[in-house]
C-alpha cells in the first residue's frame, strides 16, 4: 500500500481517547501535558478533555524556511522558565506521528535538562520501520493508539477541503473491507 492513510478528526478524538485509557490503566498521575507544535497542538488539546492538565507548548522543526530538511531538528519555540515549570513534575509530552524518532528524541533530551521527574510518551501513530534515533534510558513508558506500516498519513488538520478528507477516510475504510472480506 503505497496510497496516503487518511485520518478524520472523529478518529484522532477515539486515538486519544485510548491513549488517555493507556495512561490512566498505567496508574500514572501526570501533573502537566507538553504538546509538540505543530502536529501535537490538537490532540493535546482533545487529550485534556479526558485528563485534564495544564497544556505547555514547543515548538521543533525538522525543516528550515525553504521546506529542506534540516538534518535535525530545532527549538523553534520553548516554555517560558522550563526548569520552574517542570523540575520534578510529571510529563505527558504528545505528538502526532512517530517516524524517524529524531524530533520526539531531540525534544524529550531538551525537556530532561529541566529535570522532570517522568516523561511518558504519546503518539498518534507509531510507523513500523528502522528509528533512526532511540528513546533515553528514562523513557520507560511509551503509548501509540495505533501502529502503522510505513505510509503517508493525512490528518485532518492539513486538509482544504474537510469533507473531500473525511470522504476519503471513509472510501479508504470501505476498501479495505471489501478486500478482507
Ligand atoms: P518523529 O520524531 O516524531 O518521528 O518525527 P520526524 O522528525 O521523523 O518527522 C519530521 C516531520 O515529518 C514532523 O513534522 C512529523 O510530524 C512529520 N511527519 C512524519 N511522518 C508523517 C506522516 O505520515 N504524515 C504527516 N502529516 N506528517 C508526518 P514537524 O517538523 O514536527 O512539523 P509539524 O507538521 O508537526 O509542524
Ligand atoms: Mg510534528
Amino acid at each position: 500500500m503505497n496510497e496516503a492513510y487518511y485520518v478524520g478528526y472523529s478518529t484522532v478524538h477515539k486515538l486519544v481517547k485510548a491513549l488517555a485509557n493507556q495512561v490512566v490503566a498505567s496508574n500514572y498521575t501526570a501533573d502537566v501535558i507538553v504538546a509538540i507544535g505543530s502536529g501535537g497542538f490538537i490532540p493535546a488539546r482533545i487529550l485534556k478533555t479526558f485528563i485534564d492538565l495544564p497544556i505547555y507548548a514547543v515548538g521543533i522543526s525538522y525543516y528550515d524556511s525553504q521546506k529542506r530538511h534540516e538534518g535535525r531538528p530545532k527549538k523553534i519555540q520553548w516554555i517560558e522558565e522550563a526548569q520552574k515549570l517542570l523540575k520534578g513534575k510529571r510529563l505527558l509530552l504528545i505528538d502526532e506521528v512517530d517516524d524517524t524518532r529524531m524530533t520526539l528524541n531531540y525534544c524529550i533530551t531538551e525537556l530532561l535538562k529541566s529535570k522532570p521527574l517522568e516523561i511518558v510518551v504519546l503518539v498518534l501513530h507509531n510507523k513500523l520501520k528502522k528509528k533512526e534515533a532511540q528513546f533515553p534510558d528514562q523513557i520507560t513508558r511509551y503509548f501509540a493508539a495505533q501502529e502503522i506500516e510505513d505510509v503517508w498519513i493525512k490528518y485532518p488538520w492539513d486538509a482544504q477541503d474537510i469533507d473531500s478528507h473525511t470522504n476519503k477516510e471513509h472510501q479508504m475504510h470501505t476498501t479495505y473491507k471489501e478486500q478482507h472480506t
